[in-house]
């Protein structure tokens, strides 16, 4: 079970929990918005993109090569740009929170 706070780009703050499957599954099933998970999760749309609040970094570590190939091509991310789908719910991402993407 992991509690994830989303901050959207309206300053909309909310917090879901989960128990499998991606954070980004999580989302859509909740209706985030700004989350749309357009390729089901396969990373290659970065509908999903999240920036993990700096000092949860350490829950999630940093994107893998093929996040980073996607990324690339955002010019919103940063050095705290994850995509959701890429983030599988467990223990260990308790409590973060990820301010979606504009
Ligand atoms: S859902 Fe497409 S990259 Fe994450």
């Amino acid at each position: 079970m992991a509690k994830i706070t989303f901050i959207t780009s309206d300053n909309e703050t909310i917090t879901v929990e989960g128990t499998s499957g991606s954070v980004m599954e999580l989302a859509v099933q909740h209706g985030i918005h700004g989350i749309d998970g357009d390729c089901g999760g396969v990373c290659s749309c970065a509908t999903c993109h999240v920036h993990v609040a700096q000092e949860h970094m350490h829950k999630t570590g940093a994107a893998n090569e093929i996040e980073r190939d996607m990324l690339e091509l955002d010019d919103d991310a940063d050095e705290y740009s994850r995509l959701a789908c890429q983030l599988q719910l467990d223990e260990a991402l308790d409590n973060i929170v990820l301010r979606v993407a504009k």
